[in-house]
C-alpha cells in the first residue's frame, strides 16, 4: 500500500473493572473492537489496540477489605484472570496495562496541571453520604433510593434509570448503603470539581461537527446536557479510597472516572516506550507524524457521557487530539432478556470457553453486530443454528468436501473457469470493506455468506464426488473442480480472517500460507500444494449450550441458592459498573416488602438421598422431604463440597414453590438455601436448630 494511504489508528475498548471476571455481555465489546482492528491490520494500516484494567475506587477498595487482602494483590489476580479470558477469546491487544501505573499517575498529573492552568477547578464542600458501618464515604453506584426528581424508587446514586435524571447520592429520597444496608449519614467533605461551563461552546461544535459521533448520539447529548448549563464535575473523592492522591491536595484523590479514560494515554505510552517511541505520536495534535493519528474509542452505551463530554473536555484543556469516533454499541440480552444468574445466562467469558470454540460466539456477535447502539441479542438456540449452518454447514463445507480430491496433485497451474465467481466475489470486497470499517459486521457477514452460498451451489452442480468415482478420465475436471471450490473457499476465509483468526491460520496450513492482507481476495492460487485436510470447525450442540447454563447456574451457587441481585443488572449493561462477580463479596439487595417476602415459600426439609451428577462438575442431585410423604427433586451445585453420603439425613431450607426448571441432566422442583461468596471458597447449607421437622415452613 502507498504510504499516502497508510491509516495510523490507536483503537481502544472500555477499560474492564478490576473487580469482576469478564462475562459475554464484555464480550460484545472485546470482541467487536478486536475484528475492527484485525481488519484494519489485513487492510495494511498502522493499528495499534490499547486497553488496561480499570482498577481504582471503592468496589475494588470493599472488596480487598472483605478478602483481608490488599488492593495491589488483588488487582493483580485479577489481570492474570482478564488476560487469560481476552487470549482465550482471541481478543489480541497490542497493549495491556492498568489504570495503577506509574504512567497513568504521570499523565493524570499532566492533565490536571492543565486544568488547573486554566482555571477549570474548584473545590468546594460536598455533603456525601458515608456509611457508618463501612466507615467510607459512599460511590453513587453504592446508595439507593428514591428519585429526586420522578421519585421512582429504588434508583441509583448518580442517575435515575426511570426519568434519566441525574443528581447526587445526597440527592436521594431515603437512602439506603448498599455495602451494609445502614442508613447512610450526610457528611460534609471537600471536593475538587472540573467547570465544564466554560467548555459548553467546545462541547456543542464537537459533538456536532466533528463527525465523532452518531448524530443520534449528538442529539441525546443537546437534549440530556448540553441544552443547559453544564454542571461542574466533581473529580476528587476524600481518603479513604484506592486510587492516586492528587499531587496538589494531600488527602484527596481523583475519582475512579477521572484517571480510567487517562489509562488509555498511560497504555498507549508504554507500548510506545516498549518500541522506542513516543505516546505523542499518538495524542499530540499537528505533530510531526502524518497522517496524524485517528483515536476510536469503543464503548457501551452506558459510559456515552464520560466519552463524549468529560473526555473530551480533558483532551481540549490539555490540548490533546480529540477522538476521531466514538463507536457506541448497545447491551446483550440471552435469549431475549437480562443476563441473569438464576437462569445460568451469566455466563463468564472462562464457563463458556470450557465447553465451546472462541470462534462460534465471535462469528454470531459479527453476524448481529450492525455498528449502531441497538441492543443485540444473544438467543441460544439461534446462536447454534447459525454457527452450524453458516460455519459449519458454508464455509468449512467447501473445504471439507473438496481438499481432499487436490492432495495428491496441489491446485490447477492455470484458474480454470469458473463462470465469473472467484471475480464476482473480488468485486464485491469492496463492499464487505466499507461494511468492516462502519462497524456493520452483520452486513460484511451476509455478504460473505452469500459467496459461500454461490460456492456451494457451484459444488454441488459440479459434483466433484462422481468425478472422483470416474476415474482417470475425469481427474484433469476434478481438480479443475476442486480448485475453483479452495480457492472461492480462501477467498472466503480472507474476509472471514479479522472474525475468525484460527479458521484463517488453518486455512493458510491448508493451501497458500499465511493471509498477510485483504489484497489476497483479489486473486486466486495456483499451482501450490495442499496439505492434508484436518477439521476446521466444530458443530455447536445443545449439550454444550446446556452445559454452560448449568455450570453458570452453579458457579454463581444459584442452584444452592436464591440470588442476590447485583448492585446493577448485569444484562442491563455491557460493562456493568460494578460487575456482579460471583467471587466478590455481594453487597445487600436492595429492600424488597414483606409482601414480596411472602411469595417465596420456604421450607424445613430432610435429605432423604443423594448422589453424584457424573457429568456435571458442580452438581449433586438430592432427593428431599417435606413432611408426609411429599418429596422432591432438587438439583444443588454443591459438588465437591459436600460428600452426598454424609448430607443424608441431614435437614435443610429449600424454596418449595420454585418453578420446576428442566435442566440437562433432569427436573429440578426447588432450591436448597446455601451461602457462598464474601470471599470464602466453599458453599455453606443452612440448617434449621434441633427439633424442627420437614415441612416447617419459615417466617
Ligand atoms: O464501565 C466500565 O466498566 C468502566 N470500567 C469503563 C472505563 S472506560 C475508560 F474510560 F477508562
Ligand atoms: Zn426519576
Amino acid at each position: 500500500m502507498p504510504a499516502s494511504s497508510r491509516r495510523r489508528l490507536l483503537v481502544t475498548s472500555a477499560l474492564p473493572y478490576a473487580n469482576g471476571h469478564i462475562h459475554l455481555g464484555h464480550l460484545v465489546e472485546y470482541i467487536q473492537t478486536d475484528v475492527f482492528v484485525r481488519f484494519q491490520k489485513l487492510r495494511g494500516h498502522d493499528c495499534v489496540y490499547v486497553c488496561a484494567d480499570d482498577t481504582h475506587g471503592t468496589a475494588i477498595m470493599i472488596r480487598a477489605r472483605a478478602e483481608g487482602r490488599s488492593e495491589r494483590e488483588l488487582i493483580a489476580e485479577m489481570r492474570g484472570a482478564h488476560l487469560a479470558d481476552f487470549a482465550g477469546f482471541q481478543v489480541d491487544f497490542d497493549h495491556y496495562g492498568s489504570t495503577d501505573s506509574d504512567a497513568n499517575r504521570e499523565r493524570c498529573g499532566a492533565i490536571w496541571r492543565s486544568l488547573r492552568e486554566r482555571g477549570l477547578v474548584v473545590g468546594r464542600d460536598v455533603k456525601q453520604l458515608f456509611d457508618p458501618k463501612a466507615g467510607v464515604f459512599l460511590a453513587d453506584r453504592f446508595v439507593r433510593g428514591g428519585c429526586p426528581r420522578c421519585q421512582a424508587a429504588d434508583q441509583y446514586g448518580d442517575a435515575c434509570e426511570k426519568c434519566g435524571a441525574t443528581y447526587g447520592p445526597a440527592d436521594l429520597l431515603d437512602p439506603v448503603s448498599t455495602l451494609s444496608g445502614a442508613t447512610p449519614e450526610v457528611r460534609s467533605a471537600e471536593h475538587l470539581f472540573v467547570r465544564l461551563e466554560p467548555m459548553q461552546g467546545f462541547l456543542q461544535e464537537w459533538t456536532r461537527t466533528s463527525g465523532a459521533l452518531d448524530p443520534r448520539i449528538a442529539n441525546y447529548l443537546t437534549g440530556h446536557f448540553l441544552g443547559e448549563p453544564l454542571r461542574d464535575w466533581d473529580v476528587s473523592r476524600p481518603a479513604p479510597y484506592f486510587g492516586f492522591e492528587i499531587p496538589d491536595a494531600p488527602g484527596h484523590y481523583w475519582y475512579v472516572w477521572f484517571d480510567a479514560p487517562v489509562g488509555y494515554i498511560a497504555a498507549t505510552e508504554e507500548w510506545a516506550a516498549a518500541r522506542g517511541g513516543s505516546w505523542r505520536d499518538w495524542w499530540h495534535r499537528g505533530g510531526p507524524h502524518e497522517p496524524p493519528a485517528e483515536i476510536h474509542h469503543f464503548i457501551g452505551k452506558d459510559i456515552t457521557y464520560f466519552h463524549t463530554l468529560f473526555w473530551p473536555a480533558m483532551l481540549e484543556a490539555a490540548g490533546l487530539s480529540l477522538p476521531t469516533k466514538v463507536r457506541i454499541h448497545g447491551f446483550l440480552t440471552v435469549n431475549g432478556e437480562k443476563m441473569s444468574k438464576a437462569r445460568g445466562t451469566y455466563v463468564l467469558a472462562r464457563t463458556y470457553l470450557e465447553h465451546l470454540d472462541p470462534a462460534s460466539l465471535r462469528y454470531y456477535y459479527a453476524a448481529k453486530l450492525s455498528g449502531d447502539i441497538d441492543d443485540i441479542d444473544l438467543n441460544l438456540d439461534d446462536f447454534a443454528a447459525k454457527v452450524n449452518s453458516d460455519l459449519v454447514g458454508k464455509v468449512v463445507n467447501l473445504a471439507s468436501r473438496t481438499a481432499r480430491w487436490l492432495e495428491a496433485t496441489g491446485l490447477a497451474a492455470v484458474y480454470p473457469d469458473d463462470g465469473g465467481l472467484f471475480a464476482q466475489a473480488a468485486a464485491e470486497g469492496a463492499d464487505i470493506a466499507a461494511a468492516y470499517e462502519a462497524c456493520d459486521f452483520a452486513r460484511a457477514m451476509r455478504l460473505v455468506m452469500a459467496a459461500a452460498d454461490r460456492a456451494n451451489a457451484y459444488v454441488d452442480a459440479e459434483q466433484p464426488w462422481k468425478l472422483a468415482k470416474a476415474g482417470p478420465a475425469a481427474a484433469g475436471r476434478l481438480r479443475e473442480v476442486a480448485s475453483v471450490a479452495l480457492n472461492l473457499y480462501r477467498q472466503i476465509v480472507v474476509y472471514l480472517a479479522p472474525v475468525l483468526p484460527t479458521l484463517a491460520a488453518e486455512t493458510a496450513a491448508l493451501v497458500g500460507g499465511p493471509i498477510r492482507s485483504w489484497d489476497e481476495s483479489l486473486r486466486p492460487l495456483v499451482g501450490l500444494p495442499v496439505a492434508p485436510f484436518k477439521p476446521l470447525a466444530r458443530r455447536v450442540e445443545s449439550s454444550q449450550i446446556e452445559a454452560i447454563l448449568a455450570a453458570s447456574l452453579a458457579t454463581s451457587g444459584t442452584a444452592a441458592a436464591a440470588p442476590i441481585p447485583s448492585p446493577r443488572p448485569a444484562g442491563a449493561t455491557a460493562m456493568s459498573a460494578d460487575p456482579a462477580d460471583p467471587l466478590a463479596a455481594e453487597p445487600l439487595a436492595a429492600t424488597c416488602t414483606i409482601d414480596d417476602f411472602a411469595k417465596v415459600d420456604l421450607r424445613v426439609a430432610r435429605i432423604l438421598a443423594a448422589e453424584e451428577v457424573p457429568e456435571a462438575k458442580k452438581l449433586l442431585k438430592l432427593t428431599i422431604g417435606l413432611g408426609g410423604d411429599v418429596t422432591r427433586t432438587v438439583f444443588a451445585g454443591i459438588k465437591g463440597f459436600h460428600e452426598p453420603a454424609a448430607l443424608v439425613g441431614r435437614l435443610v431450607v429449600v424454596v418449595a414453590n420454585l418453578a420446576p426448571r428442566q435442566m440437562k441432566f433432569g427436573l429440578s422442583e426447588g432450591m436448597v438455601a446455601a451461602a457462598s461468596g464474601a470471599g470464602a471458597p466453599g458453599v455453606y447449607l443452612l440448617s434449621p436448630d434441633s427439633g424442627a421437622l420437614p415441612g416447617m415452613r419459615l417466617h
